[in-house]
């Protein structure tokens, strides 16, 4: 089967890349940059250059597609850029769409708006479709916090007591390979919520990793004002704050991430990486190096 994979260099695309080129099929890969496409094509994958931007940018490639796999950026024209993407897909003639949406509850938020106008779409189109939906991802909550644990054993955030089923990146790509491979009549209309085997707090988070690495990790829990004042401190752009980390703690603390299902589960026919396990795979990331122990010794001299 031919697939093309819209944001094959982002979170989940470049591991689906790589688990369905093992598959067998033919994988057109796509990117904004052309000497990225270049890195991209080996084998059984060729790099192809399209921007969801630039919407005839696609024909090309979604002529030779028979499925296309749709990740773009929590961005503010996600969903005009991704309605035109879908259209393309019409009107080159692709069978089965798979976007990615997600199952934290957003209701009524910006990042909810862009997404309906895709959905939107999907339901306006004669395509096959299905929505590949994940909860709260390990790499894009925890990765970031990695430098203050490292640096000051501390994990911040807005979260309140909020819990979240935090799910790896491998599993979600896993699903979404599935999902692809499979009858798309049968995938037709589904929204599958890939989530993680529990819903924890980030204290529980933190004492998760504190077991894990061995030295006592504390989460503090701020107002989202504070956090967006500390976020604009660590140097973070005071535009994607709001999209890219705000609206998911304060939907965390609502209570809008707590969903576990068993869809991972029914799908691969294995359970879901959990917390701990996913700490021990990046153990190294989280743990104090030399030059971090050295600071520490500084700043208590
Ligand atoms: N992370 C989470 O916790 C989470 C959870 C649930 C749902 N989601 C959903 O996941 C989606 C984001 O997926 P992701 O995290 O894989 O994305 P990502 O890592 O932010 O990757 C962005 C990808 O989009 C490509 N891209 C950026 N602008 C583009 C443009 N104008 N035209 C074409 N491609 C463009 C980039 O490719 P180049 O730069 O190479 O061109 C890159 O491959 C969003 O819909 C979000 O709501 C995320």
């Amino acid at each position: 089967m031919n697939i093309l994979i819209i944001g094959a260099t982002g979170l989940f695309g470049s591991r689906l890349c790589e688990l369905l080129a093992h598959e067998g099929n033919t994988i057109f890969a796509m990117t904004r940059d052309p000497k990225v496409a270049r890195e991209l094509t080996s084998f059984d994958v060729t790099g192809v250059v399209g921007d969801l931007d630039d919407p005839e940018s696609l024909r090309a490639p979604m002529q030779v597609a028979d499925s296309v796999f749709l990740a773009s950026p929590m961005h503010a024209n996600l969903g005009e850029r991704e309605a035109d993407a879908i259209r393309m897909a019409e009107e080159c003639g692709v069978e089965h769409i798979v976007k990615v949406y997600g199952s934290v509850r957003h209701d009524g938020d910006e990042l909810d708006d862009q997404h309906q106008i895709a959905i939107k779409a999907l339901h306006e189109s004669d395509l096959y479709w299905t929505l590949v939906s994940p909860q709260s991802v390990m790499e894009t909550a925890l990765l970031p916090q990695a430098d203050s644990i490292r640096h000051l054993g501390q994990m911040f955030g807005s979260a309140g007591d909020g819990k979240v089923g935090f799910v790896s990146a491998d599993d979600c790509a896993l699903a979404a390979s599935i999902i692809l491979n499979s009858d798309p009549e049968l995938m037709d209309g589904r929204n599958i919520a890939i989530t993680g085997p529990e819903a924890l707090t980030f204290d529980e988070v933190a004492e998760r990793l504190s077991a894990e690495i061995g030295r006592d990790i504390q989460y503090t829990d701020l107002t989202e004002e504070e956090f967006r004042a500390l976020l604009v401190d660590f140097g973070l752009p005071a535009e994607d704050l709001e999209l890219q980390i705000l609206c998911h703690f304060r939907s965390i603390r609502e209570g809008g991430a707590d969903l576990v299902t068993n869809t991972f589960e029914w799908l691969t026919g294995r359970s879901p990486m959990t917390i701990s396990e996913w700490f021990h795979g990046h153990r190294r990331t989280f743990e104090v190096g030399e030059t971090a122990l050295e600071l520490a010794s500084v700043g208590e001299g």
